[in-house]
């Protein structure tokens, strides 16, 4: 055997693999929740179930490659042309092709940071160069620092919000000034995984800044509020050509018959999603306050998950929460994110947070 292996792209090196939060304990063993991966807590609807086992019936079939049906439902929607709609494995799937559709080796890709810790394996395995903008001191998305950050390679900005790890959402004005100041020839990505969480009525809907701007795109998902994620759907609406770009770097067939047919049934139900999202905030809040009365600064959160800066004590504390029984991620040596989950595992980490603080 030849001990040369096959030549790989050497952008490749050093790019970490996705880190996924880690899973509760397995069944049998102590009791444990995962608070680690921003999903929704809620079992499927049996709705949205029926049609899933109604769709497996055909799974020897290729799915819909245009996801035409989903795809004429989301335009409804929104009041889009439905070529302005792309649908991808997640909204992480159609990420990493707006990514391959702008940026290559020597151009750059802005984002914030700390931010979705997928944007820097995104752009290094286009080829492209990452240029991350460290978060304001309130952990908010710098868009003065971002907008002195373009320079002329710039091909793509990410701006999450709200973001993940911490929360944080800019609003409207500053969102507005920012993109008045950014080069029409450069696409800003306003990546809305968890818009449906978002109460600050001043947080602006990116639906609406696309609409006046052919360089903005929109990131939405099925995984979060519509409880989605394993079955992998997510969408962009985009203006052309970009929509065109997405349509081209897809993988085909990469939305599942049963992901669509979910999707589609999920918009159908989706008093009652939202009516659990309501549900989730008010934990949500629930979890800031005591929180904040224990004595932790925590920064304002729009979506489904809280942040503490621990810094050194990042990974001590996420030990400490496993030991409780909830598990949560944290991102050394920045800080520890935790999802807002059942009732339950909430008092389990407040209760875990709060003996954490007594001993400090
Ligand atoms: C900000 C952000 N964008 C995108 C995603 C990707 O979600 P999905 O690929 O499940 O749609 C996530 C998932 O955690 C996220 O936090």
């Amino acid at each position: 055997m030849s001990e040369t292996s096959p030549r790989l792209r050497a952008e490749l090196e050093g790019i970490p693999t996705y880190k996924p939060g880690r899973p509760a304990a397995a069944a049998g063993g102590p009791v444990a929740y995962k608070l680690s991966s921003n999903e929704n807590p809620y079992p499927p609807l049996p709705g949205v179930m029926e049609t899933v086992m109604a769709a497996a019936g055909s799974f020897n079939r290729y799915p819909d490659l245009a996801c035409t049906a989903l795809s004429q439902e989301l335009a409804g929607r929104f009041g889009v042309p439905v070529s302005h709609i792309a649908t991808g494995t997640g909204s992480v799937g159609v990420a990493q092709q707006l990514v391959q559709s702008t940026s290559g080796p020597g151009d750059e890709v802005i984002y914030a940071w700390r931010s979705f810790e997928a944007y820097p394996i995104i752009t290094r395995i286009s080829g492209a160069t990452p240029v991350q903008v460290p978060l304001t001191p309130g952990e908010v998305h710098d868009l003065d620092a971002m907008a002195r950050a373009i320079t002329d390679r710039t091909r793509l900005i990410f701006v999450c919000n709200p973001n993940n790890p911490t929360g944080t959402a800019v609003r409207r004005a500053e969102l507005e000034a920012f993109l008045d100041r950014v080069p029409k020839d450069i696409l800003v990505v306003i990546d809305e995984a968890y818009r449906e969480f978002i109460r600050d009525p001043e947080v602006p809907d990116g639906v609406e800044l696309y609409r006046e701007r052919p360089n903005v795109c929109v990131l939405r998902t099925f995984s979060k509020a519509y409880g989605l994620a394993g079955l992998r759907v997510g969408f962009a609406i985009a203006h052309e050509p970009v929509a065109a770009a997405l349509r081209k770097t897809a993988v085909p067939f990469g939305v599942s018959q049963l992901a669509q047919d979910a999707a589609i049934a999920s918009l159908n139900a989706e008093d009652e999603l939202l009516g659990r999202v309501g549900s989730l905030v008010c934990e949500r809040n629930r979890v800031v306050e005591a929180l904040r009365e224990q004595g932790w600064t925590v920064p304002e959160t729009q979506a489904n998950f809280v942040w503490l800066r621990l810094g050194e004590r990042t990974a001590d504390f996420a030990e400490a929460c496993e030991r409780a029984g909830v598990v949560v991620r944290g991102y050394a040596p920045d800080g520890v994110r935790i999802t807002i989950g059942e009732t339950e595992a909430n008092d389990i980490f407040l209760k875990a947070a709060e003996g954490y603080r007594s001993r400090l």
